[in-house]
């Protein structure tokens, strides 16, 4: 079901409900790569599914890719219905930069491609410590979690 002011043509995400639902984030007109695809709507160019389990109510109530929880910008965002809940930014420096030496985020090291892989598919952490089950467990093919690891790391 489309929603008021969402463009079908121009965002596939807003089928699934989302446009409204983001706070007026802007969404990209459309997707320049496979891994952004991903990243909106959790689905792939390749057809290939991909699935997830866990993420709360607010993955029930949501759906879609990453950025209904982690936002279009990458900067993090709260969680439905538990507001006071926030998903952590994904940006390439809150990911990779910020947790180098002097980067002042100690709680764990940094990411690199397999820990980053463990920490979306497995939900743990590089120190080796659970994510809550808030943070979905994802299951994709290896090349669609290539485009997206690819977004993720610009
Ligand atoms: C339903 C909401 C939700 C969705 C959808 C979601 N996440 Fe998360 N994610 C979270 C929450 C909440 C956390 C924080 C978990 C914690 O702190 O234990 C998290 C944590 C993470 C982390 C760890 C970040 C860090 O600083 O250690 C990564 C990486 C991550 N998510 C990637 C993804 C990717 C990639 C996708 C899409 C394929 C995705 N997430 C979709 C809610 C979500």
């Amino acid at each position: 079901m489309a929603l008021p002011g969402c463009d079908r043509r121009r965002v596939s995400g807003c089928d699934m409900g989302h446009g409204t639902m983001m706070g007026g984030e802007a969404w990209p007109a459309s997707f320049v790569s496979n891994g952004e695809r991903i990243y909106f709507t959790g689905t792939s160019n390749s057809g290939n599914g991909i699935t997830s389990s866990g993420g709360g109510m607010h993955q029930r109530m949501m759906g879609g890719g990453c950025a209904s929880c982690h936002g279009a910008d990458r900067r993090g965002g709260r969680l439905m219905p538990q507001f006071w809940k926030k998903a952590p930014p994904l940006t390439r420096e809150a990911l990779i930069d910020a947790h180098e030496e002097g980067g002042g985020h100690d709680d764990h090291g940094s990411y690199n491609p397999d820990t980053l892989k463990r920490a979306v598919f497995e939900g743990i952490d590089p120190s080796g410590a659970s994510l809550d089950e808030l943070m979905p467990r994802w299951s994709m093919s290896d090349s669609d979690w290539q485009d997206l690891l690819e977004y993720l790391r610009i």
